[in-house]
């Protein structure tokens, strides 16, 4: 992936990090989130609920902050100053994302809400018109909600079927079956990056080198990868890639479609309304040139721009200091929590990413997320939006630790301590 340019300070003036190539310096980092200072229970705040959303930076709070406080107004509309700012610093952060997962150009970028938007969109749009009984739509067992539903409703509106690309034991994707699954029926195969309930992470290069050999178009669920990894969309070789800003440290309730200009150019608009249109009377509607074709009505603008300074915020740390950090957290806390008696461990691919799902002896995962919060330790507990992923294990909820760049090694023995002193309490 490409490394994006930090050194000009952008129109809104976000700060930037270090340059690129430096290992992560946490202690800095953690400088950087005002909410890890916070206190829970008296207790100090040890954030591992990362996967359900990260905690912003200061340079996310300050762009948003800055953007409503200096440059608010619609974009693309308005002739005045402030409008001109506005649509300046929406682009900038479409251009910044861009460059990020390094599309060919800003125009195959499209903001959503998120990842779920992003899917959904893909379905109705590119392979709604496409499809009909007899046809077939891939996904794997270790999906997310978001890569299920949306082609459940497909398969409901069109009459094609969803198959299922089962997993083993560790939660790994199996290959042979993909291999086996594959045929001239299948539409679309849509496969996420990192499990968010295992932290498995699937061999998409391979997994997309197998469905060209068909043809089908690959979309991938990009949400957990895109604040661990250097995603880089053409080097993936895949057709649709679905992101989230608030996993990659922007705000919530803002995220990004991306797909190659060509499949955009040949999709129908997906929802109609304000932006989208070029010309519009009562007979017809001509619509708008990529990117504004899928951006019906105002965007979340701000959102946007937060996106945009989180991208520069991980440029700035450099996606490869992140990851190989975040590998060494996982790797001790696997190490650790294996050595925790009765502790068993849901999800143990060989490539793994910043997540561990497991259950401590017969505690339920919510009364033992109760309890640890009083340690202020915040995990998630549940099926994680992946109830297949539950059912294949047969469990019907694990603990969940997810780890971001600004965990440390300390914060892995305080979890431990936490979780040795609540099986203790609870035998
Ligand atoms: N998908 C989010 C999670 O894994 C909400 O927690």
């Amino acid at each position: 992936m490409i490394e994006m340019d930090t050194a000009a300070s952008t129109l809104d003036g976000t700060t930037v990090a270090e340059p690129a190539g430096h290992p992560l310096d946490v202690e800095k980092v953690r400088g950087d989130f005002p909410i890890l200072t916070r206190q829970v229970h008296g207790k100090p705040l040890v954030y591992l609920d990362t996967a359900a959303s990260a905690q912003r930076p200061l340079a996310v709070i300050e762009a948003t902050d800055r953007f409503y406080r200096m440059h608010n107004a619609n974009v693309h509309r308005g002739v005045h100053q402030l409008g001109q700012e506005a649509t300046d610093l929406y682009e900038a952060a479409r251009r910044g994302l861009a460059r990020f997962i390094n599309a060919s150009s800003e125009r195959e970028v499209i903001f959503t809400r998120g990842t779920t938007e992003s899917i959904n969109l893909v379905a109705q749009s590119f392979l709604r018109p496409r499809v009909g009984p007899g046809d077939e739509i891939l996904i794997t067992h270790m999906e997310h909600h978001s890569n299920i539903v949306p082609w459940q409703i497909l398969c409901e509106q069109t009459g094609a079927s969803l198959k299922v690309v089962p997993i083993n034991q560790r939660g790994e994707l199996e290959l042979d079956a993909l291999e086996n699954m594959l045929s001239e029926s299948v539409k679309l195969l849509g496969v996420v990056h990192i499990s968010n309930a295992l932290g498995t992470v699937n061999p998409i290069e391979e997994v997309v080198r197998m469905a060209k050999r068909y043809d089908i178009p690959v979309l991938i669920d990009g949400a957990q990868a895109m604040p661990h990894l250097q995603v880089d969309v053409q080097a993936l070789s895949c057709d649709f890639y679905c992101l989230s800003g608030h996993k990659m440290y922007g705000p919530t309730g803002i995220g990004a479609l991306w797909a190659r200009e060509e499949i955009l150019e040949d999709m129908p608009p997906w929802q109609g309304g304000g932006e989208m249109i070029t010309k519009v009377t009562f007979e017809e509607t001509t619509y708008n040139e990529l990117p504004a074709k899928f951006e019906a009505g105002t965007p979340n603008i701000a959102g946007a721009v937060g996106l945009g300074a989180a991208v520069e915020y991980l440029s700035g740390l450099g996606m490869g200091a992140i990851s190989a950090h975040e590998s060494r957290v996982l790797e001790t806390a696997t190490d650790k929590l294996s050595a925790i008696e009765g502790l068993r461990i849901i999800g143990t691919a060989r490539h793994k990413a910043c997540v561990i799902s497991f259950i401590l002896g017969d505690i339920h995962p919510h009364d033992l997320g109760t309890v640890i919060d009083h340690y202020g330790v915040a995990l998630r507990t549940g099926h994680h939006c992946a109830m297949p992923v539950m059912q294949f294990f047969n469990v019907p909820a694990t603990a969940r630790v997810s780890f971001g760049l600004y965990n440390t090694l300390e914060e892995v023995d305080i979890l431990i301590d936490a979780l040795e002193q609540s099986r203790k309490m609870f035998n």
